[in-house]
């Protein structure tokens, strides 16, 4: 064990050193109430006039998003997108993209139309390497056609991450292809495309996002002075606003500020990485179609509380800076805050486990997890097979 947590400490390490050097870049962010209806003129400026538009059936048949399209020269329509898209997913919008002669990329959605279209495009510039292929870190490597990312719901930041979470049609395996060159090229915050959203999806997405924030604030070597800044300031706006987004889906402002939480959040993660909480996570949304923010909601309070001494320090610093708990030892501060987020589950209707989980998959699913987590990601507490399991088993709830 001592060798195995020498080994991923070394392998982070050198791979936090090596992140420094590498040209991360944001995309140009456009926000605000109606901003939608700017999408010709970005695509305008890249020279593109018939993009290929990736979004779920909800969204397509709203009334912004026909607006939007009727100012669209050409374009050709996706909205095919399963939740926790597979790999047949992708293919099929890269050869419609293909047959269609697209030259740009619209993704309207959650995580899953951003993330299939983004698949997709690395698929298009990297015509000889199967989406499996291209799994793991820096392995498309070529600039992608136009990218404009509107997200629809406020939690899984794809709209500035390197990353597309992908399944496996088999195997229901969910893996994530990591490139610089994923990073969209225009993020479009609309806060009018989320008033909509149910208060179950609205919290759910939610905690996807402080999910990010805070996986990406206790990893190792990685997080820098700018992403824990914005990772703080996305805890903060998440603990103001998360529950009046549920509470009241129409205030504007509670969605605007969800939006922006989710963003920040997002550059903070693809910068300083998710953590084993996400690899977790990942093998329920893969084996049950769980949805992701679900799964990621109820293991983020288990997991934090699991790393315990080893996090004190940044719980502490969240409890000051909600104002969850502002007086009392490290370690007071440090507990209230993990138990803010249980408080925060209850209040927002989410449960406390899975029903779906069988015990004879348990062994497939923390060898997922682990694969998932070591060596690459920079967790504060570095999982072996045995601490998957015990995390899982605590969130298996029998029928
Ligand atoms: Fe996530």
């Amino acid at each position: 064990m001592f060798r195995k947590d020498t080994y991923c400490r070394a392998f982070q390490f050198c791979f936090g050193m090596g992140a420094y050097l590498l040209p991360w870049r944001k995309p140009e962010c456009i926000s605000g109430p109606g901003c939608l209806g700017k999408i010709p003129e970005l695509l305008e400026k890249c020279g593109a006039s018939h993009p290929m538009i990736v979004a779920s059936r909800r969204q397509s048949a709203t009334e912004a998003f026909q607006t939007m399209v009727s100012r669209l020269p050409d374009y050709c329509l996706f909205s095919d997108v399963p939740p926790n898209p597979r790999v047949s997913t992708v293919e099929a919008i890269a050869a419609l993209y293909r047959a269609e002669g697209c030259d740009s990329f619209i993704a309207i959605g959650g995580g899953s139309p951003m993330d299939a279209a983004k698949a997709a495009a690395a698929r298009l510039v990297r015509p000889n390497r199967t989406v499996e292929q291209m799994g793991g870190l820096l392995k498309v490597r070529r600039r992608i056609p136009p990218f404009v990312a509107v997200p629809t719901t406020a939690g899984t930041g794809s709209e500035t991450t390197v990353a597309a979470v992908v399944t496996d049609d088999a195997t229901h395996h969910k893996y994530a292809l990591g490139d610089l060159c994923l990073i969209p090229r225009y993020a479009v915050l609309d806060p009018e495309l989320t008033v909509s959203l149910p208060a179950s999806i609205t919290a759910q997405t939610g905690m996807d996002a402080l999910t990010h924030a805070i996986e990406a604030y206790v990893g190792r070597w990685l997080p820098t002075a700018e992403t824990n800044r914005l990772a703080e300031e996305a805890v903060v706006t998440i603990f103001r606003y998360l529950p009046e987004a549920c509470r009241c889906g129409e205030n504007l402002a509670a969605r605007e500020q969800m939006l922006k939480a989710s963003y920040q959040a997002g550059y903070a993660f693809t910068r300083a990485s998710v953590g084993n909480i996400h690899a977790i996570a990942h093998t329920l949304g893969g084996l049950y179609d769980v949805p992701h923010g679900l799964a990621n909601a109820v293991l983020l309070p288990v997991v934090l509380e699991d790393y315990g001494e080893a996090i004190a320090p940044q719980m502490a610093r969240l409890a000051e800076l909600t104002g969850v708990c502002t007086q009392g030892s490290q370690e007071e501060k440090a507990r209230a805050f993990v138990e803010a987020i249980y408080d925060m589950n209850r209040r927002l209707g989410i449960p406390d486990g899975f029903d779906c989980i069988r015990s004879e998959d348990i062994p497939r699913m923390v060898n997922w997890a682990e694969a998932e987590a070591n060596p690459a990601y920079p967790v504060p507490v570095i999982y072996d097979k045995r601490r998957f399991a015990r995390i899982i088993q605590r969130v298996q709830r029998s029928v």
